[in-house]
């Protein structure tokens, strides 16, 4: 794993926050989408993220400040379970699509962009925010009807901030922090 601080300060890091799933969970996602989706070329398993925040290219010197804004927001609000609700294909990926019916996770990422753009690191894409796990990566669009695992739950074990590295192979992904999650209780959830 590289290290924040053995950056070149003047350096422009691709940087993405994330939820994790637990190793397990992620091998057997990608079993999963290696056997439904026909086409495309699959996520590899240690891949397999929920993203939170995509970032973009930004100074090295910012990492310790966002990886803070993660962490607050960390603290701040326990995460319950996902849900599975259905497949989406876009022009380029295919994604099982979450929901999230405690709000727990939504509140966290709500928290963590208010905070990013307190700080002027504001995440690219569009609002609000939609929980996905993207497994497959495409050319075009098949149009291939998948049935997805509705209903199937889905546990975060951590938040991460991500340095992708971009090649001809496909962006490589290191993690530069990892927080472990609190975990909504069901007596939480009453
Ligand atoms: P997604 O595939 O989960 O939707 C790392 O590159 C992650 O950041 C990708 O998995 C992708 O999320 C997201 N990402 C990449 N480029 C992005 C962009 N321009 N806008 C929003 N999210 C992006």
């Amino acid at each position: 794993m590289s290290s924040a601080a053995s950056v070149d300060a003047d350096a422009t890091l691709r940087l993405f926050l994330a939820l994790d799933l637990p190793v397990e969970e992620r091998h057997a996602l990608a079993a999963w989408a290696r056997e439904t989706v026909g086409h495309g070329r699959p996520v590899p398993a240690d891949d397999l993220h929920i993203t939170l925040a995509f970032l973009g290219d930004r100074p090295a010197t910012e990492v310790p400040v966002i990886v803070e804004a993660l962490a607050e927001a960390v603290a701040a609000h326990a995460v319950a379970p996902l849900a599975v609700r259905r497949w989406r294909e876009t022009r380029s990926v295919g994604m099982l699509v979450l929901d999230d019916p405690e709000g727990g996770a939504s509140r966290l990422r709500e928290a963590l962009r208010g905070r990013l753009v307190e700080l002027g690191i504001p995440p690219a894409g569009p609002e609000p925010w939609l929980p996905h796990l993207t497994l497959a990566r495409h050319r075009a669009r098949s149009g291939e009807r998948i049935a997805a695992p509705a209903g199937r739950t889905l546990v975060p074990s951590d938040a991460a901030a991500y340095l992708s590295r971009l090649s001809p192979t496909g962006a490589r992904y290191t993690a530069l922090a990892r927080l472990p999650l609190h975990r909504t209780t069901e007596e939480d959830m009453g």
